[in-house]
């Protein structure tokens, strides 16, 4: 069997869509839940584009020890520079460099012949090889590049030392015959294609991102690039794990599997999802709600019979516990110990303190507690980004229809109590306002808020999602309570101490 290597670029592509940039703290969480799925490669960023990306490459690539951990760069040589510095300490470092191919591309963003792109390639290459051994280059646009003119550039990467060529499906063009075609075209046509490992990397713009990468892998390719969850430039990248359970599902059909601990895979999307204040969609394949719920008759009969009648992959393959248990304000911290272990969270001394304390306030509020609740609660750990950060320290709010909404809101600072005092426009409008009276941020606005239900029933845990602009950044704060007024209130304080 071949083994397919999953290269993740959560951190990187992932990073690249509209209002998915990462603190580092983050980034770092990512990357540990990414080296435990035992990913083959992280891509941890583009190291060139900003202090921010340099430094949290260079940190992923000095904590992780069981992946490769790759850096991109232009074929550039400050570009390559800065990702060597990045990566160099790492236990396996990649650089990744790429150059278009597509007539497109060459034309109009770069505005080299075809001549200088492929020496471009020869003399980018051999300079990231005198860096580092593994270099991978990608023919950006390759799926919209002529066929020749593509195994050339690739030829010539791999004579220059290349030991990785990536197809990239940059704008989700091809069809999966066409990729398929493709990577069996390479196979035959550059000479010396067995001296490196064909990659792909898809895109999803016309919904193909998953379909075009397994074809890549019918017709040879051995690594995929993807994300967790999908996320990326535009439409998307490949999912991750809709690529990773395919193949493991099917592995005669692909000829081949994935290194991935499959269970880690639920907890891990759960990871990205919270990070960046996201929801599956209902129907998500793999991790959506329903991606395991029978609701039709026959199914539900056939499943109890046996699971396979309708059931091609299991809960549990993917880290989702298979019985659904309830808690209370009586339950011992042991058995949530337990529980969370279950559902896949292993908690140091001090975090289960932390967390136990969090589940009796809950359980003093709310009936049964069940795991998506410990799951919440868990995804709300209090923001580790600053020394100093503000907290809510009580509020008082005064709305109605006839009224004009005010909020006395008192915060804690570093051992100091500040209280303001605003109306607004509703209850949340007016709480805001005297949060931004006390809080010494620099202009934002509250560019996006929603709110969702954890669970079911009156007495549900009330998640609040707010993204706060500034300048061109965007934060991600949340909040969770039984009282949305105070999710609200929290999840403005996070995003806050995240800006701060
Ligand atoms: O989509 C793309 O072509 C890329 C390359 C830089 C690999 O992300
Ligand atoms: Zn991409």
């Amino acid at each position: 069997m071949r083994e397919i290597k999953i290269f993740d670029t959560t951190l990187r592509d992932g990073e690249q869509a509209p209002g998915c940039s990462m603190h580092l703290k983050e980034k770092l969480e990512i990357a540990l839940a990414l080296e435990r799925l035992n990913v083959d490669v992280i891509e941890a960023g583009f190291a060139i584009s900003s202090k921010g990306d340099f430094d949290s490459v260079k940190s992923i690539a000095e904590l992780i020890k069981n992946c490769t951990v790759a850096s991109l760069a232009r074929s550039v040589k400050k570009d390559i520079d800065a990702a060597y510095e990045a990566v160099k300490n790492a236990v396996s470092p990649r650089l990744h460099i790429f150059l278009a191919t597509s007539p497109i591309h060459m034309q109009y963003k770069l505005k080299m012949s075809e001549d200088e792109v492929i020496s471009k390639i020869e003399e980018m290459t051999k300079y990231a090889k005198h860096y580092i051994s593994d270099v991978e280059f990608s023919a950006e646009d390759a799926m919209r590049s002529d066929s020749a003119f593509l195994a050339k550039a690739v030829s010539t990467a791999i004579r220059a030392g290349a030991t990785v060529v990536n197809i990239p499906d940059t704008v989700g063009y091809a069809s999966p015959r066409e990729m398929s075609e493709m990577i069996t075209y390479l196979r035959k046509n550059v000479e010396n294609i067995d001296r490196a490992t064909i990659s792909v990397h898809c895109h999803n713009d016309l919904g193909l991102a998953v379909a075009n990468s397994l074809a890549a892998v019918e017709a040879g390719a051995d690594q995929v690039e993807c994300t967790v969850n999908g996320l990326g430039e535009r439409a998307g990248n490949a999912a991750l794990e809709e690529v990773v359970m395919a193949i493991n599902t099917r592995k005669n059909l692909y000829g081949g599997a994935t290194r991935i601990e499959t269970p880690e895979i639920y907890r891990t999307s759960k990871l990205v999802y919270n990070t960046l204040g996201l929801y599956a969609p209902i129907n998500k394949a793999i991790v959506g709600t329903n991606a395991f719920a029978h609701e039709a008759g026959i199914h539900q009969h056939g499943v109890l019979q046996n699971r396979e009648t309708y059931e091609i992959i299991s809960p549990q393959s993917i880290g989702l516990p298979s019985n659904n248990m309830v808690f209370g304000k009586h339950s011992g911290k042991h058995a949530i110990e337990e529980r969370l272990a279950d559902l896949g969270h292993t908690l140091t001394k001090e975090e289960m303190e932390a967390f136990f304390e969090s589940f009796k306030n809950l359980a003093d509020k709310k009936k049964s507690i069940n795991d998506a609740d410990l799951e919440a609660l868990l995804g709300h750990k209090i923001s580790p980004f600053a020394e100093k950060e503000y907290k809510l320290d009580r509020f008082t709010v005064n709305s109605g229809n006839y009224v004009t909404s005010s909020a006395v809101v008192r915060l804690k600072y570093d051992e100091q109590l500040i209280e303001k005092v605003s109306i607004g426009d509703g209850p949340v409008d007016a709480a805001y306002r005297a949060v931004k009276k006390i809080v010494k941020a620099p202009e934002h606005s509250v560019d996006d808020y929603s709110i969702h239900s954890v669970t079911e029933g009156n007495d549900a845990l009330g998640e609040v999602i707010v993204r706060i602009k500034c300048g061109d950044k965007v934060y991600t704060g949340r909040g969770l309570s039984t009282d949305v007024i105070e999710a609200s209130i929290i999840a403005y304080i996070n995003g806050i101490n995240k800006l701060l």
